[in-house]
C-alpha cells in the first residue's frame, strides 16, 4: 500500500514535469504590439501565427503560444498596388489540404473608397463595397519553407465578403464567410455559406447561397439591442470549432461591432447533417458565449481561432480584445486563454483577461 502510494506520488511528480503543469505562467497579450483578427495554427513542433497586417501577409513560428515576441517572422505575400487584392489585407488564415498550404484572405482595391456614384446606391454609405475573398496556394508541404503564390478569387457573387474561412465537412468542404443580402447593403453583415470543390473555387451559384444567420438578437448590434435600423449590425470572421470528443460542430463567429467594447462571440451548431441548410443549424441567441469584462479591463474580445496545446490534451482560444476601448481598431492586442467543454459538448470559454494564467501543458 506504501509502495503503491509512492508510485503514485512519482508517477504524480513526473507526469507534471513532463507535461509542464508548473508553476510557470504568461500574461496576455502574447504580441507586444497592435494586432487583430489573430490565427493560429499547430503543426509538426511549432505554432504559426498569422493576422490583420494591413499591407502584406506575414507568417510567425513560435515554440510558444503564449508568448510571440521571439518568433520568428516570415514574409509571405505583399502584393503590388493596382490589384484588387493589394489593400486592406485582412483576417489571412494557413489552412492545409493534402499536403499543399493555402491561404484564405481578405482584400480590396485601393483602400475601397468607392466614387460618389458608387456609394449613392447604399442606404448609409458604402465602405466595405469592394472588399471580396482571395486564395494563395502552394506546392510544399512545410509551410515555413513553402512559396505562396496568387491562385484566385473566392466566388462571391461580385458582393462583399470578408473573413472567409474553411469549413471541412463529411459531406464536403464549405466557405463560410461574412456578407450583405445584396451588393449594395452595407448592413446587415451576415453569415453565408457556399460549397466549394476544392480550397479556390466555389460551385454554388448566387440563387442558392445560404445565409446561415443574421444579427438580429440584441447583442449582435451596436449599441446593443438598438432599433433604428442595421448600421453597424454584424456577424463576422466565422470559424468552425469540433468538438474532439463528440465530433460536435460549431461556428464561432464575431457579432456587434468590431472597433468598440460591444464585440463579442456567438455560437451556431450544426444539429443536422447538411451544413448547407440553414435548419440544421441551431443559434445560441440567448446572448454572446464570450464577452467584454469590464472587472479586467478587457473589451471589445471577438474575432477567434482555435488550438489545442502541444500533446493535443487542452483546447485554446486566440482572439483579439482592447484595454482602451475608446481606442476603436487601433487598440486592438492578441490573446489567448483555456478553454474546456460542458456535459452538453458545447465549448465553455473562460472571462477575458490578462492573467497570470498556466501555460498550455507541454510548455516549461
Ligand atoms: C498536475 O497534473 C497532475 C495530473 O493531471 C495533477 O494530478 C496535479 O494535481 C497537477 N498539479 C498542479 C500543481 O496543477
Ligand atoms: C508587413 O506589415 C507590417 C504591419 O504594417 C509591417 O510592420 C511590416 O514591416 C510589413 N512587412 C513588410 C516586409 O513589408
Ligand atoms: C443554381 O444551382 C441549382 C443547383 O445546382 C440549379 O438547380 C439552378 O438552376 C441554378 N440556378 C441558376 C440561376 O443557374
Amino acid at each position: 500500500m506504501l509502495l503503491l502510494s509512492i508510485i503514485t506520488l512519482l508517477s504524480t511528480i513526473a507526469w507534471g514535469q513532463t507535461y509542464g503543469n508548473s508553476s510557470k505562467t504568461y500574461t496576455n497579450p502574447i504580441l507586444d504590439t497592435v494586432g487583430a483578427d489573430p490565427w493560429v495554427i499547430r503543426h509538426d513542433g511549432y505554432y504559426y501565427m498569422t493576422y490583420t497586417t494591413n499591407d502584406n501577409i506575414t507568417l510567425l513560428r513560435s515554440n510558444e503560444l503564449t508568448n510571440w515576441n521571439d518568433a520568428e517572422s516570415r514574409l509571405i505575400f505583399k502584393p503590388e498596388p493596382g490589384l484588387p487584392y493589394s489593400t486592406d489585407i485582412w483576417a489571412p488564415e494557413l489552412h492545409l489540404f493534402d499536403d499543399s498550404w493555402y491561404i484564405i484572405f481578405t482584400a480590396d482595391p485601393r483602400f475601397d473608397s468607392p466614387s460618389p456614384e458608387i456609394d449613392m446606391y447604399c442606404p448609409f454609405n458604402c465602405p466595405a463595397v469592394n472588399h471580396r475573398m482571395f486564395v494563395l496556394s502552394s506546392s510544399t508541404s512545410d509551410p515555413w519553407t513553402a512559396e505562396f503564390t496568387y491562385k484566385a478569387e473566392l466566388d462571391t457573387y461580385d458582393q462583399f465578403a470578408i473573413d472567409g474561412t474553411y469549413f471541412k465537412h463529411s459531406t464536403g468542404l464549405y466557405h463560410v464567410y461574412s456578407c450583405w443580402y445584396q451588393k449594395y447593403d452595407a448592413w446587415p453583415a451576415n453569415l453565408c455559406i457556399t460549397k466549394m470543390s476544392d480550397p479556390w473555387t466555389v460551385t454554388t451559384n448566387f440563387t442558392e447561397r445560404v445565409i446561415l444567420s443574421v444579427p438580429s438578437n440584441p447583442w449582435e448590434k451596436t449599441p446593443y439591442g438598438r432599433s433604428v435600423n442595421d448600421r453597424l449590425s454584424s456577424n463576422e470572421a466565422p470559424q468552425q470549432l469540433t468538438n474532439p470528443s463528440t465530433g460536435q460542430e460549431f461556428i464561432i463567429y464575431s457579432a456587434a461591432r468590431s472597433d468598440n467594447r460591444n464585440y463579442c462571440l456567438g455560437l451556431l451548431e450544426l444539429v443536422g447533417s447538411d451544413p448547407m441548410n440553414p435548419g440544421d443549424w441551431l443559434k445560441e441567441s440567448s446572448g454572446c458565449v464570450f464577452y467584454q469584462n469590464p472587472s479586467e479591463q478587457a473589451y471589445g474580445v471577438g474575432h477567434a481561432s482555435f488550438v489545442k496545446s502541444e500533446e493535443g490534451s487542452e483546447d485554446w482560444i486566440v482572439y483579439h480584445g482592447m484595454r482602451d476601448p475608446s481606442n476603436g481598431w487601433g487598440a486592438r492586442t492578441i490573446r489567448t486563454q483555456k478553454f474546456t467543454w460542458a456535459e452538453n459538448g458545447r465549448p465553455v470559454f473562460p472571462r477575458p483577461g490578462y492573467g497570470p494564467y498556466s501555460v498550455p501543458s507541454g510548455e516549461v
